[in-house]
């Protein structure tokens, strides 16, 4: 029989590892899910085999052989300083910036790794950095997409950097969205022809190897309207602040250290 996975912090993450988990190679993993945000846990626990709610945060812990974090980091330390784990509980942390080795004094953990799943684990579309790359831990991220053993902490926290490009991703989408309906395109349809522009890029991105800077020049004829606008975007300083924002999370990111 599979290992039993604990989750504390049934939200967005959570709900979207365990359906994905649950769809997967992995499927007979016996699932325990904190209380708190009782909706969602009970639609989960009704909803897919093998996942039941516990009653308190220590019961996930008591009940489950390997452990996931899932809780804001704001409200970590709260949450975790009451939690007893046995040093041979694996915990894999989610939560953003949180140290290994605060997580190992508050709860007494010794076994601890820390992963960053994106909501594409649901349909096991993922590629999971995971840091150290505890074998158990990639073994869980391999069924919901690929995992990716991070050896380096700097580098995991690149990593985690770089996934805070969604809320970007689509702000980019909105603005253009906004842009076009200002020059006079019906709601609905700028929405819909983006989607199309968007979703067919993200298909070329996958499907292909070549480098990012070739792919680009590949989607830009020469003297053409997409030179023109990435040129004006770069006169505008648009590829500084992206770095900018990339720079801050990854301060932000390290100054948990
Ligand atoms: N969302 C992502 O794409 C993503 C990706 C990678 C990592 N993460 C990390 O994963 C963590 C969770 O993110 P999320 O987006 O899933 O957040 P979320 O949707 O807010 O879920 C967190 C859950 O924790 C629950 N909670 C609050 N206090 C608790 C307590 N004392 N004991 C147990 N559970 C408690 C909340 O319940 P209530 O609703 O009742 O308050 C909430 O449902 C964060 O640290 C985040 O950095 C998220």
């Amino acid at each position: 029989m599979t290992a039993s996975l604990g989750f504390i912090g049934t939200g967005t993450i959570t709900a979207a590892l365990v359906r994905g988990l649950k769809a997967s190679s992995l499927a007979d993993t016996p699932v325990v899910l904190s209380p708190r945000n009782a909706d969602l846990a009970s639609a989960l626990s009704t909803g897919l085999p093998g996942v039941r709610v516990a009653r308190d945060n220590q019961a996930v812990i008591d009940e489950a052989e390997r452990v996931i974090l899932a809780v804001r980091p704001q409200i970590a330390e709260a949450v975790l300083r009451p939690l007893v784990i046995g040093p041979d509980t694996l915990v894999i942390s989610l939560i953003a910036g949180l140290r290994i080795e605060a997580i190992s004094a508050w709860t007494g953990a010794r076994r601890v790794c820390r992963a960053v799943p994106l909501p594409f684990v649901e349909h096991r579309r993922d590629v999971v950095p995971v840091f150290p790359p505890e074998p158990e831990a990639l073994a869980l991220f391999d069924a919901v997409g690929r995992a990716l053993p991070v050896a380096d902490l700097a580098a995991f926290e690149v990593y985690s950097a770089s996934s805070a490009l969604m809320g970007t991703y689509f702000g980019i989408l909105e603005t253009a969205e906004a842009w076009a309906v200002t020059e006079g395109l019906p709601h609905a349809d700028a929405r819909t022809y983006l989607a199309s522009l968007f979703g067919n890029l993200g298909d070329v991105l996958r499907d292909s190897t070549a480098p990012l800077h070739d792919l680009r020049v590949a989607h830009s004829t020469r003297g053409g309207l997409n030179e023109q606008v990435f040129a004006r975007f770069c006169d505008a300083r648009g590829h500084a602040a992206l770095e900018n924002g990339l720079r801050s999370v990854l301060d932000r990111i390290r100054a948990g250290r």
